[in-house]
């Protein structure tokens, strides 16, 4: 809290416009703020880090990020998940310098201190001889610890030793996560290692995107749409349109968009479902992700109110803040019927003008092996690193980073007028905010809301 205190906050109320909802470039470029982002977003939010399938077995790691801090996650032999910053407390070297890999012991090469997967310390050689005298004692000595939080199997970890809770953080928002990452018997598993790449572009270029933009999907996205690539028939841009017709939902800066099983449905297959029950339409269209011998186990884990609302218009796109993208890929599955293979994404900031882009494929894990092969494949063919839908959006970043480089080009805003306001109807639960009609700006502008008041508080 000491960084750039009253610079950064003077500079964010200069930048972000929140009267006539307008952000300044300059807000991807600034480094002092990029700075105060580290402290206050990054080392203070809960961030995903993988999923505990990643690791199964005691003493597995990988190595991942939390803004610009590596941290080991690992599984200690009583099987709890561990995030450990790999900082060597000795002189500052990396402990672990290895990707993933199993060991009862994180020894460091540079003077070989050695570290428990929980991150506390064991031992340094010639220790007698080296460490007499005023050397702090082994429970000091530990790698220093992040709160962990396993939500659906899904690793989040928090520096913030004293901050909310995960649950907290999600707020009313839970209950539509829920509906993804908690509604099986065996919840979800990885379809392998995140693919990762490094864009030159600032994270908020994709953060602000991954809020539920739907408005790009016509143009951008528009030749996957002409031949057919995001799911369904070809379709033109015109033609796709009513899918941006839906219910959108935020809070704390998390948003997710919901559409309507009616429209997909009706793209998909050219007829409607409009005169069924909610029993009725999820047997015939189970919502993403979801095959039809999982439907008595969703049945089991969701409320009435989430089945309806994965019946009427389940959530199909979205994002965590600050920087976990969600959305899900459709496969044409041999039996004729829709599948689609959940992808998270996380933009790891690398410096303010780069971000470390990793995509994970998930299924749940009943589903069949056979099912989860095609929607690996459909998941790579999509959204992987040479993925087509990513190859658009990832071409976009870089531009608008590139326009905030220019001094001219940074006076320029982002513009979020196009706000649909609160609408919720009669049947849909009263749950966090609630925007039913054309996808407009509203989730993305209560990104930048969330934004902003993380950074001036
Ligand atoms: Fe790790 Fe010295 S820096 S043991």
């Amino acid at each position: 809290d000491n960084v750039q205190k009253g610079f950064a906050k003077d500079s964010i109320s200069r930048y972000i416009d929140l009267e006539n909802r307008e952000v300044s470039l300059a807000v991807l470029h600034d480094e002092a703020i990029y700075e105060e982002e580290l402290h206050r977003i990054f080392a203070k939010s809960w961030l995903m880090l993988g999923h505990d399938t990643e690791i199964p077995n005691p003493n597995d790691y990988v190595v991942r990020f939390m803004g610009e801090d590596q941290v080991i996650v690992a599984r200690s032999p009583d099987g709890s998940v561990h995030v450990s910053l790999n900082v060597c407390p000795h002189r500052g070297m990396h402990v672990c310098i290895s990707d993933s890999g199993n060991t009862r012991a994180h020894k460091c090469i540079y003077h070989g201190w050695a570290f428990r997967p929980d991150g506390s310390f064991i031992g340094a050689p010639v220790e007698r001889e080296q460490m007499h005298g005023k050397i702090k004692t082994k429970k000091e000595l530990g790698l220093k610890q992040a709160r962990v939080h396993l939500y659906g199997g899904l690793i989040f970890a928090s520096f913030d030793q004293n901050g909310p809770s995960f649950e907290e953080s999600l707020g009313e928002m839970k209950f539509y996560y829920d509906m993804l990452f908690q509604r099986t018997d065996n919840g979800l598993e990885v379809l392998g290692p995140p693919q990762r790449l490094t864009i030159d572009a600032n994270w908020k270029t994709a953060g602000e995107q991954s809020a539920s933009d739907g408005y790009h999907m016509l143009t951008l996205h528009q030749s996957l749409l002409e031949r057919g690539v995001m799911g369904g028939e070809p379709n033109s841009a015109h033609e796709s349109a009513p899918a941006m017709y839906g219910v959108n939902v935020a809070g704390n800066g998390h948003t997710l968009r919901c559409i309507p099983a009616d429209t997909t449905f009706t793209m998909m297959a050219g007829s409607t479902t409009e005169d069924m029950t909610d029993a009725q339409r999820l047997e015939l269209m189970p919502p993403p992700g979801i095959t039809k011998e999982l439907l008595p186990q969703l049945a089991k884990h969701m409320s009435p109110e989430q089945m309806h609302v994965l019946a009427k218009a389940p959530p199909v796109v979205g994002n965590i803040f600050p920087n976990v993208g969600i959305l899900f890929i459709y496969v044409p599955l041999r039996d004729g019927s829709l599948g689609s293979g959940l992808v998270l994404h996380t933009m790891n900031p690398r410096g303010p003008h780069h971000f470390e882009w990793s995509t994970w494929f998930f299924a749940e894990n009943d589903t069949s092996e056979n099912v989860k092969a095609m929607m690996r494949a459909a998941c790579a063919q999509g959204v992987g690193t040479s993925g087509v839908i990513e190859q658009d959006d990832s071409d976009t970043w870089p531009h608008m980073s590139e326009s905030a480089r220019g001094v001219v080009g940074r006076t320029e805003t982002m513009k979020y007028q196009a706000i649909l306001g609160q609408t919720r109807a009669a049947d849909w639960p009263d749950k966090a905010e609630v925007y039913e009609g054309f996808s407009k700006d509203d989730c993305q502008w209560n990104w930048w809301k969330n934004y902003h008041a993380i950074m001036t508080r």
